[in-house]
């Protein structure tokens, strides 16, 4: 244990230390703000009280909340829509047209789609965001969540918890509870998160959990969704998806997040 939390300080500190070093050298001229360069910009002010040990602390948090969660949540997406070829050929028809209006003239190629991808673009892809949001209520990448309880206290359903009880709330299950979400529970159907306009309608956050709700709801939120809809649509766009092996069962490997054991390994084919 304490060897590996130095092996993560040492790469943190690295992290941390060529970024002051990189804003020293171009100062002000800096041309990406990333999340450490405001973080090291803010601690240089004489009223912050942000110490090395507590910006170690946040960036290690962004790594482990940000990195596995969205990774996991696209293996699973990938392997929904290879079971589901129907939803990935409507994810790539949706990127095409969104795509077409943005460009106006037939099918971008690799070096201009990304212009094409404004914010107003990937807003715009309603059915993806629904299908990476029914991913995540039967693949929710953090499957079971702990909690600590700081005092006594009576849950809403009447519930005793005491001081220092470890509660858990469970995506997972909830996820695939028939009273929650209907006889189809267990089909991967993006469409029940839509309208009859095709808009995509968000479900309470104490129904649909993968990202936790009330005041510590997941901080990187819309921007988990943003970076896999850029991933997801520029994929879709390009290639057409097949499991490489269809025989072979996907099985969950059992961590703090839901990943698929051994990897998902695909077959790409040009669009
Ligand atoms: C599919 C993607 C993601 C899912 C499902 C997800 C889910 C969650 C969940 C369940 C929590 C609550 C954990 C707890 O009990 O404390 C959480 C917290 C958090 N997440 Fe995410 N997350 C995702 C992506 C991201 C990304 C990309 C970032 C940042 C770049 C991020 C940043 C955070 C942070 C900072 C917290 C702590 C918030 C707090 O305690 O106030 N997450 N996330």
């Amino acid at each position: 244990m304490k060897k590996n939390i130095q092996l993560l300080d040492d790469f943190v500190y690295t992290v941390m230390n060529r970024k002051r070093k990189q804003l020293a050298e171009q100062g002000q001229e800096m041309e990406k703000e990333d999340i450490l360069s405001r973080f090291l910009l803010e601690k240089e002010k004489s009223y912050s009280n942000i110490d090395d040990k507590y910006l170690r602390d946040i960036i290690l948090n962004f790594m482990i909340a940000g990195r596995d969660t969205t990774a996991g949540t696209l293996s699973w997406f990938f392997y929904m829509l290879c079971k589901h070829p129907h939803a990935q050929d409507k994810i790539a028809r949706e990127v095409q047209t969104v795509i077409k209006m943005q460009d106006g003239e037939g099918k971008a190629g690799i070096e201009s789609f990304s212009d094409y991808l404004t914010e107003e673009a990937i807003n715009s892809m309603q059915y993806l965001h629904a299908a990476l949001t029914e991913t995540l209520r039967l693949y929710p990448a953090v499957p079971l969540d702990g909690k600590c309880c700081f005092s006594d206290d009576t849950l809403p359903d009447g519930f005793d918890v005491n001081k220092g009880d470890l509660v858990h709330y469970q995506p997972y299950p909830m996820g695939r509870m028939k009273f929650l979400w209907g006889e189809d529970v267990d089909d991967f159907r993006p469409e029940r998160w839509l309208n009859n306009e095709g808009i995509f309608v968000p479900q309470s956050p104490f129904k649909f959990t993968a990202f936790q709700a009330g005041p510590r709801i997941c901080l990187g939120k819309e921007f988990a969704y943003r970076q896999m809809k850029i991933v997801a649509a520029t994929l879709l766009y390009f290639f057409k998806f097949q499991l490489w092996d269809s025989s072979r069962e996907v099985k969950i490997r059992t961590m703090l997040t839901l990943q698929i054991d051994g990897g998902l390994h695909l077959r790409a084919m040009h669009r």
